[in-house]
């Protein structure tokens, strides 16, 4: 039995440790993470195998004879086998805890030179801000080699950051600011998933994640800034708070996209209905169905669904924008 034991074992940390868990790691703290993983999994093979063997040995070696109606011998206990396996995996499970916090603790340390980047889940879509550059975004873009400490809100139910290969996730908590630090070290293109089941459309709750050289990030950002000065001179008025929201960008900062198709925004979601092909659409319909959603529910989709604060949350102009912008993308 412990021949087999030994054998099963080593061919179940081979076979676990072969298997590519994480796609490739974009984060110095991916590393360590991964570590930990393999750890965890070199110490519960063995465990695995060793309850097995000895329960498929016990099945086998102690079933009863046909025929044999005799209760079982009564036994009550073993005094020395209880304490040694208990002891044991408590000494085991304190050191990975212990393993594991030290860990956590080397991966949270705070970093000189960190940015901030708020994020905001909400059904469902992600959305970035980054204060100090006074950015908003739904793409997140990061320098590499830089040290970037998230603060993840949520507007609605709980969702859960995650970028895979940064490894770190954290869950969107209503009424609550989680945070987690990363300093992303590979430049490529990713995606932040939503980790936590939040409704129908949290499979489609994906956006791009760039990590890019610091001067291209540099580049971004003022790029970023642009239409908003460029507006604001082409205004006229001082300071250009009266620049006249542009309804695409409305459709795209909102979100719209994650749920709905529309063809001139590319956007292909398919939680809501088509906005390209709204059957007799008027300026009024389309107001309605922004403000109140459950009003009038297309065949075929659930109600419920699309929040039903964007009156609150959309300036009157910003609202007008948007319905212009729909009713002239219909076909
Ligand atoms: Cu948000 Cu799942």
């Amino acid at each position: 039995m412990i021949a087999l034991g030994i054998v099963a074992s080593l061919v179940g940390i081979a076979i676990a440790l072969s298997i590519p868990w994480f796609p490739k790691s974009a984060s110095t703290s991916a590393d360590k993470i991964d570590t930990v993983y393999d750890v965890l999994l070199i110490c519960s093979v063995p465990i695995f195998v060793l309850v097995m063997t000895v329960a498929l040995y016990s099945v086998w070696r102690f079933r009863a004879k046909p025929g044999d109606m005799r209760d079982g011998a009564p036994i009550h206990g073993n005094t020395r086998l209880e304490v040694i396996w208990v002891t044991i995996p408590f000494l085991m499970v304190t050191a990975l805890a212990i393993y594991g916090w030290v860990t956590l603790d080397d991966i949270e340390a705070k970093q000189p030179d960190t940015m901030i980047v708020n994020v905001t889940g909400r059904q469902f879509t992600w959305s970035f801000e980054y204060p100090e550059q006074k950015v908003d975004s739904t793409e997140l873009v990061l320098p590499k080699d830089r040290p970037i400490e998230f603060r993840i809100h949520t507007k609605d139910v709980l969702h859960s950051f995650w970028v895979p290969e940064f490894r770190l996730k954290s869950d969107a908590v209503p009424g609550l600011t989680t945070k987690i630090r990363v300093t992303p070290n590979r430049i490529g293109n990713y995606q932040v998933v939503c980790a936590e089941l939040c409704g129908i459309g949290h499979s489609t709750m994906r956006q791009d994640v760039r990590v890019v050289s610091p001067t291209v990030f540099t580049a971004w950002i003022d790029k970023q800034k642009q239409p908003a000065s460029a507006q604001a001179g082409g205004g006229g008025g001082g300071g250009g708070a009266a620049a006249k929201p542009d309804g695409a960008q409305v459709f795209a900062d909102n979100g719209c996209a994650s749920c709905h198709t529309l063809a001139i925004a590319n956007a292909t979601g398919t939680v809501g209905p088509n906005l390209g092909k709204i059957p007799n659409a008027t300026a009024a319909f389309i107001r309605q169905s922004i403000a109140d959603p459950n009003k009038v529910i297309t065949k075929g989709f659930p109600p419920n669904t699309m929040p039903q604060d964007f009156s609150s949350k959309l300036s009157k102009a910003e609202l007008n924008a948007l319905v212009d912008y729909i009713l002239k993308a219909q076909k």
